[in-house]
């Protein structure tokens, strides 16, 4: 599985591409927001920082004016993936976008039949936001298996990216059923390194190193 940093802030970023953990990146109107910065300058910065693909989201809600967006924002650089909200004017600029060599990632998806239509529109991506069905008692994780199964039955190359994602459970969850990609905050995938018998099992090596008297360096 791919994973993706949910995030416009290039120094969490940073730490994390020079361990190797960045495939991508995600941004939305919120991230920058947080980010406190310029959209084309932050997602320029970031595209030059990660080879692969770097979501950048349109905020016009009609199709001809996404379409403008999405152009605007493909210049950033040849790594820009033109972020799409799953409506209609949404699936009519993927269309367009994916059809003119542009990735496409539609967004705010919360069903399979969502997911089925970004895939006949050209989707490179398709984001089903897990953490925000959970929030309101739904089951996220059945949503990305039934999308799974859909384009597996199919034949769609159209990604699943795995969105919304709050927790280390999220992503072991997600991998298992088989998501190409997920998108995390870096607070989730730092976490993933935790496990409390790791610290306790160092901490009973520590001890009895130290009765060794030795040093190694
Ligand atoms: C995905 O591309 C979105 O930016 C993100 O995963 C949304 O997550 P949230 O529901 O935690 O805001």
């Amino acid at each position: 599985m791919k994973f993706f940093v949910d995030t416009a802030d290039t120094a969490a970023i940073r730490e994390l591409h020079e361990l190797g953990m960045v495939d991508g990146v995600t941004t939305n109107p919120s991230l920058i927001l947080k980010s406190g910065r310029d959209i084309l300058e932050v997602t320029r910065e970031i595209c030059e920082m990660i080879p692969g693909p770097v979501s950048a989201e349109v905020v016009a809600l009609e199709a001809d004016a996404m379409i403008a967006e999405g152009r605007k924002l493909a210049k950033i650089a040849g790594n820009i993936t033109v972020k799409v909200p799953l409506t209609w004017d949404g699936l009519k600029a993927c269309k367009v976008l994916s059809d003119e060599g542009h990735m496409v990632n539609v967004t705010l998806c919360f069903s399979a039949a969502q997911a089925l239509l970004a895939a006949k529109a050209g989707a490179t991506f398709i984001s089903p936001f897990l953490g925000r069905l959970d929030d309101i008692n739904l089951d996220g994780m059945q949503l990305i298996a039934d999308i799974r199964q859909i384009y597996d039955n199919y034949g769609f190359e159209t990604q699943i990216l795995a969105a919304s994602i709050r927790s280390v459970n999220h992503m072991t969850e997600a991998a298992k059923i088989g998501a190409d990609v997920a998108t995390a905050p870096p607070a989730v995938i730092k976490a993933m390194a935790n496990h409390p018998l790791t610290d306790k099992g160092l901490a009973a090596f520590l001890q009895d190193w130290a009765k060794t008297g030795q040093k190694i360096l």
